[in-house]
Formats: structure tokens, C-alpha cells, sequence
């Protein structure tokens, strides 16, 4: 039986009150409507109908390209918003429609395979999905008589002193055979005044003979919060951030401060990698084993770690890929950076990656030290098991050679012999006239001991 899916997604938005469409406001790293999209791709829905309206381009813009956009003119009602849909769907007098709200983003996959399993099995006609909470407000109520039967949905605007004891609401997505939602749909839209109110087939359907209407339960009360406000929207962030969270500690990561770890949607940690509190790690960000992460520490897009790393306290990545066992202990920013394996990046190392116009690569071959409060600016590319002193500022393109040893402001070229008063520019200039060249200067001496060079140059100088 073929089954296809509407996502609501037209809107007003009104009491988000934001100059962006609601279900394009972004919750752990992606817009809300990408929740209701990938449930109609989890049960195997490859091409679903989306109802836009409010800020229809911005919203299709984040569609993916099988979505079949569909516009509401005016936002007359859910009910109106499926009627709309006709025309992109397939009419099958044997199909069911499922019917998602992109403004119910905790709805589990889980619940929604049940919801299509319960009606198929229950040869229902039309199977709502309902919660229990202690307080209804503001949601759809469902109505049962004495059987127990479902006898329709009553929205807030419309609800009396009967229904105030319910405590049983309409979630929003729905499944229903095709031609009894469509037909129900222009019944009621006959009798309707202002909105069209998706909702009011069920009192339509239960009057019909022969016809059932089923229910499940979602198994988490969270599942049915539907974001209308700010207020809602910051409660179903925390949710799925929970969630989030939830499954890297299943996976084997240890989360010292579930409530201090920001972890968006679509980043993979390694088994025994340690995320220590205060730490934002943003969508697209791989992290590998063994790693520690923060205090404070703020991972953007675009970040690849590799294994037993370690990132300290108040340093930023973006757009850049870290080796293996590279230490960046406190107090930098690196953007758009290659870093090789067992890197030393110094205290207050900053890439220098934006001029102003365009974003620029730096490298960072294996073994370098950076010294602390180096700015590199970049383009520029630290070789292998080269060194820069505390407080140098590396040019853009006068890249420092392997085992190279720079210091200063501008960095200029150790060569083994003393520190040089020349810049690099002028060494690489010398070097390819032939010329020896004798800088002076010194390396800081805490530094030098670890590396092989500048060791021999003070036993030299000695
Ligand atoms: C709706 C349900 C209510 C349910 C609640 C769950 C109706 C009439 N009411 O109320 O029973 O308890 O969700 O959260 O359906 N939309 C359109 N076009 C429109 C109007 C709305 O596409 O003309 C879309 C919205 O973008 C949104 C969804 O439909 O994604 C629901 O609309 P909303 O106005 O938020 O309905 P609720 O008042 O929350
Ligand atoms: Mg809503």
C-alpha cells in the first residue's frame, strides 16, 4: 500500500514573533523543519509534499531537492494547508497519507513507525498520535465517548467546561487513507468559516458508518511539544541537546556536565574522549579516541580531530583538521588550518585567517612547536618539526622551513648560528644568492631546550 507525506510547514508563525519563518529557527545546529523531513525519510518517504508559505523562499531553500514545495496563498488553517497539497499528491484510493507538523521537532522516528504500523494493522482510517500531560493548554484535546471511541478534536479557541478535565492532546501528525482525508477535508471546508481547521475531520470521520479512527500513545510526554513561542523553542532545544548528549554518552564518551555541554546535531566523538564541562561543539565536527576536550572549549563547523588530542580551556576551532596527539591547551583560535600529527600549539596562538576580503589557509607540519602568542598569518605553512619563539608574528607566505626555528615580530629565521635580524624574506633572498647568513638574536630559552637546533646553537654560543 503506498504510502505518502505532507509536512505543514506554511505558517504565520505569529507567536514566535520573528522576522524569520518559525521552522526555520535552528535547534542544536539545524532549522526545525529538518526534524519533520528526516521523519518522513525514516519511514522510507522519498519524496514529501511541503506546504510553504510564510517566507516560502527562504524556507525552500532548505529543502532538500526530492521535497515537492508546494505554496499556501494565504494561511487559512492546517486544514486548508492539506487541501493545498492535493495537487502534488498521488491520489490512490488504496494510499495512505502521513501528516507531519514541521513545528513538532521531538516526535521519534520509533513513534511515528508505530503510528503507521498501529493503522495498517488496525485497518483504521484515520490513526492520531496522543500524549497525556498534566497540562493541556493550548493543544488540540481529545474528545472520547463512552466507549472510549474517539469522537473528535477540540482546539483551545473552542474548548468548554466539558472538555476542562482533558488531559489527553492531539500531538499533530497523523496518518489517514488518502480518499477519506480529502473528502472529509471538503466536507468540513464547506461548513467552516474563517480557518480551516485540520483537526475537524475526526468529528466528520467518527460520524461516518464503518469508519475507525485509532490512536497511539507517544512513549515520551516531551514528544509532544509543539514550538509556538520563544518559551517552547528554548524547551525543545533542551530536549534534543538531552538527546544528543544521551547518545555520546551511549557510545562511550565520558560528559562531565550534561548540563554545561552544547553538542549539536551531526558530530561523531570517539570511544574514551573526555568532554569536560563548558564546551560548545557545533554541527559537522568529528572528534576522535582517546581525546580531552575543554573546559570551555568551542568546536565550529567544519572540525576533524584526530586521536588522543587535547584541547584546553578557551581555545577555537573552525574549518580545521588537528593529527593525532596535537596539544592546544589554552587560549587559542585556529581557522581554516591544517595542524599534522603531535603538534604543540602554544598559549595564545592565533591564526590570522581573515583579511578582510577572503579566508586563508595555514599548515602546520608534524611535529612543529608553536610558541605561545605566535600569530600566524596566513596563508603561510610551518614546516615539520619547525619552531616559533613566544610572541612571534609569522608574515603571510613567508612560510618557515622545516625544523626552522623563527622568532620575533616580524618572525625572522633562526639559522643555528644565532637568531637573525633579517626577516625571512631577506634569509630566503640570501640563501638563494648563496649568501651565509649570521643572525643574532635569541631564542627563548625555555623553549629552546625541547628542540634540537636551538640546543645547539646555545652550546655554540656557550
Ligand atoms: C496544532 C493543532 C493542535 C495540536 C497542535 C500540536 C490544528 C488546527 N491544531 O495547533 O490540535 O494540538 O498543533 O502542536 O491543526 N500551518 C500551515 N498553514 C496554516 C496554518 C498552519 O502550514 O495555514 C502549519 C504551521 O507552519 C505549523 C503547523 O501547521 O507547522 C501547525 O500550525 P500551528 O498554527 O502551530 O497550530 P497549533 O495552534 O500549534
Ligand atoms: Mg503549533
Amino acid at each position: 500500500m503506498s504510502l505518502q507525506a505532507i509536512i505543514l510547514a506554511a505558517g504565520e508563525g505569529t507567536r514566535i514573533k520573528s522576522e524569520l519563518p518559525k521552522v526555520l529557527h535552528r535547534i542544536c545546529g539545524r532549522p526545525m523543519i529538518a526534524y519533520a523531513l528526516d521523519l518522513a525519510t525514516s519511514v522510507g518517504i522519498a519524496r514529501p509534499i511541503v506546504v510553504i508559505g510564510r517566507g516560502a523562499d527562504l524556507v525552500k531553500a532548505h529543502l532538500p531537492k526530492e521535497a515537492k514545495a508546494v505554496i499556501q496563498p494565504k494561511r487559512q488553517g492546517t486544514g486548508d494547508a492539506v487541501l493545498i497539497a492535493k495537487r502534488a499528491l498521488e491520489t490512490s484510493s488504496s494510499g495512505d497519507v502521513l501528516i507531519l507538523y514541521a513545528d513538532t521537532p521531538l516526535v521519534r522516528r520509533t513513534t511515528i513507525q508505530k503510528l503507521i504500523e498501529t493503522h495498517r494493522k488496525g485497518s483504521a482510517s484515520c490513526t492520531l498520535l496522543t500524549a497525556h500531560l498534566a497540562d493541556p493548554s493550548g493543544y488540540g484535546r481529545i474528545v472520547r465517548n463512552e466507549q472510549g471511541l474517539i469522537s473528535g478534536i477540540v482546539e483551545e479557541s473552542e474548548v468548554h467546561a466539558a472538555h476542562r478535565t482533558i488531559r489527553e492532546v492531539n500531538i499533530g501528525p497523523l496518518i489517514c487513507k488518502t480518499q477519506a482525508l480529502l473528502d472529509a477535508l471538503l466536507v468540513i471546508k464547506a461548513k467552516a468559516n474563517k480557518e480551516l481547521y485540520l483537526t475537524h475531520i475526526v468529528a466528520h470521520l467518527a460520524q461516518q458508518e464503518g469508519v475507525k479512527i485509532s490512536s497511539i500513545r507517544a512513549e515520551e510526554a516531551s514528544e509532544a511539544l509543539g514550538v509556538n513561542t520563544r518559551s517552547e523553542l528554548a524547551k525543545a532545544i533542551g530536549v534534543i541537546r538531552g538527546r544528543i548528549v544521551d547518545s555520546h554518552l551511549q557510545n562511550g564518551v565520558t560528559i562531565e556536565d550534561m548540563q554545561s555541554t552544547f553538542i549539536d546535531h551531526g558530530v561523531s566523538i570517539g570511544v574514551d574522549t573526555v568532554i569536560h564541562p563548558y564546551t560548545v561543539i557545533e554541527t559537522a565536527v568529528s572528534i576522535g579516541k582517546r581525546c580531552s576536550i575543554g573546559p570551555f572549549a568551542r568546536l565550529r563547523s567544519g572540525v576533524v580531530i584526530g586521536n588522543g588530542v587535547r584541547i584546553g580551556n578557551f581555545a577555537e576551532l573552525v574549518r580545521t583538521k588537528v593529527g593525532d596527539f596535537v596539544r592546544i591547551n589554552h587560549m587559542s583560535y585556529l581557522g581554516d588550518t591544517t595542524i599534522e600529527d603531535q603538534v604543540n600549539i602554544g598559549a595564545g596562538t592565533i591564526t590570522a585567517n581573515y583579511d578582510g576580503e577572503s579566508k586563508h589557509p595555514t599548515h602546520i607540519g608534524k611535529g612543529a612547536f608553536i610558541g605561545s602568542d605566535t600569530v600566524l598569518i596566513a596563508p603561510v605553512k610551518i614546516g615539520a618539526g619547525a619552531t616559533t619563539g613566544a610572541g612571534s608574528v609569522v608574515p603571510k607566505a613567508h612560510d618557515v622551513p622545516p625544523k626552522g626555528v623563527v622568532m620575533g615580530v616580524p618572525a625572522r629565521l633562526f639559522d643555528g648560528h644565532g637568531a637573525g635580524k633579517s626577516s625571512l624574506k631577506k634569509v630566503a633572498a640570501r640563501k638563494s644568492a648563496g649568501s651565509a647568513s649570521r643572525p643574532k638574536a635569541r631564542l627563548h630559552a625555555g623553549k629552546a631546550k625541547k628542540r634540537s637546533e636551538p640546543v645547539r646553537t646555545q652550546k655554540t654560543r656557550r
